[in-house]
Formats: C-alpha cells, structure tokens, sequence
C-alpha cells in the first residue's frame, strides 16, 4: 500500500473555529507566547497558565473536525497514512485518522511537570492547581512549550523517509524542528501543498501547490488521490 505522510499545522484547523499562530499580530489569543507557553512562564505564574491552556481545551471540546479532517480519514480507504500534527487538538482523531503523531503534545491529556513523559487523560476541561501526578507532583497541560524538548521528532523524522507521497497542510514552517521534517522526505516523493497563503521555503520548487483554504484544497485533492 502507497504511503502518504501528511504534516499539519494549525490552519488546518482554522476553520474549525481554533485559530492560528501568526496571522494576526503575534499574540496567542491576547497573549504574548513567552507568557504562557515557556517553562519560565509557568516557574513565574503557573495559575496563569494552567488557566490559559483551561481555556484552549475548553475551545477544542467545543470545536468540531471539518471537512479537511474527513478528507484526510477519507484517505484510509486507499492509503495507508500517516499524520503528523503540530497542532494540540484532537480533531484529527476525532475525524477518524488512525495514525496520528502529535509532534508538540496533545491538550486532551496532562503530564507531570517534573516526568514529561507521564501523561494522564483528563475529565472535562479544566485542570486545577493541585491536581498532581500518581507521584505527587503538579500536573500541567501535555504540550511542547518553546524550549522544551520534541520528543516526537525523530520518530517523526523516520516516518518522513519512508513517504511515497507527502502533503504539507497549513502551516507556516517557522518552528524547528517541526519546519526541518520536510527534509527528510526523499527527494524523488511527490509533495503537495495546500494553504490559502503558501510560505516561502528552500525546496519550494518540488511542491505542488494548491493555494486554497484546507477545507476546499484538502478535499480537491483527496477527491483526486481516491480517483
Ligand atoms: N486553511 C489552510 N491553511 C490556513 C488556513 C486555512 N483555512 N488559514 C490559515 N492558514 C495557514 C496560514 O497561511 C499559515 O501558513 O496556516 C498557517 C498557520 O501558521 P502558524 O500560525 O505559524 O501555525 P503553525 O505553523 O502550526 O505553528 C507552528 O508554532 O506556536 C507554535 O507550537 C505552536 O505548533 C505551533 C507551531
């Protein structure tokens, strides 16, 4: 079965409701990104954080996967796939794609903010201060904050080698080592693109771009994968 690796950033999930990271002006939601989502940001004010990423997951309950999350399940049928998501909602799941790798955690879930790779489910929305890990430590939202570790990246990283065809999707490629995945793909691999504002990037010439919203571009183009 022909592989296809898709990497995704947060304008696939735009139109769903969740907004992205750098099309407006620089804040997340009103915040400047050191004030909540750096390990110094939660040693300085950690009520603010856990409430920031409170409101985030309440904002991804909320939403709901669309039709560009389906195309991308759609492609199960043929293909086998492959996601690999920079973004911290579960829409993907919850469109039914089997395979998803999330590069820079997942907000459903909390972790210990001493053991990052214990990671708990969450009931509901909120995760309150004392709330604590089996262990007895503070837990905080299972995200990758800027200047933390990707512990997903090489399995990422291997995953790419191994694509027969690859689809980047809504993502402005500004974040390493997210943005360097795209040079593992082998040279010879179809690659596509699909934004309604395509970034600049070094192997620009080898994709084929589709500059559409993800909801229109994604389906044209699964519509043409599944024949
Ligand atoms: N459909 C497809 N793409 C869209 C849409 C849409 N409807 N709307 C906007 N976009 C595109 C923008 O043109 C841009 O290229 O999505 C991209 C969003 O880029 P960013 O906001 O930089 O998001 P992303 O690349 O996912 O950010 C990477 O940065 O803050 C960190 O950890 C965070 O995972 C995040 C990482």
């Amino acid at each position: 079965m022909k592989k296809i690796v898709v990497l995704t950033g947060a304008g696939i999930s735009a139109e769903s409701g969740l907004k992205t990271f750098r099309d407006s002006d620089g804040l997340w939601e009103g915040y400047n990104i050191e004030d909540v989502a750096t390990p110094e940001a939660w040693k300085r004010n950690p009520e603010l954080v856990q409430d920031f990423y409170n409101q985030r997951r309440k904002s991804v309950i909320e939403a709901k996967p669309n039709e560009a999350h389906y195309a991308l399940a759609r492609l199960e049928e043929k293909f086998d796939v492959t996601i690999i998501t920079q973004n911290i909602d579960d829409l993907h799941e919850r469109a039914g794609s089997i395979n998803v790798v999330h590069l820079h955690g997942i907000i459903t879930r909390s972790q210990s903010s001493r053991k990052p790779d214990l990671t708990y489910p969450i009931n509901g929305w909120e995760l309150k201060m004392g709330d604590k890990c089996e262990f007895g430590s503070q837990l905080r939202a299972h995200v990758v904050w800027f200047g933390e570790a990707v512990p997903m990246i090489e399995k990422a990283a291997q995953i790419c080698t191994r694509a027969d065809l690859f689809i980047l999707i809504g993502t402005s490629l500004a974040v390493y080592p997210a943005a360097g995945l795209v040079d593992y793909v082998p040279r010879n691999t179809p690659k596509y693109i699909v934004d309604p504002k395509i970034p600049h990037m070094n192997t620009d010439s080898s994709f084929i771009k589709i500059e559409e919203k993800a909801t229109v571009g994604v389906k044209m183009l699964a519509d043409k994968l599944l024949g």
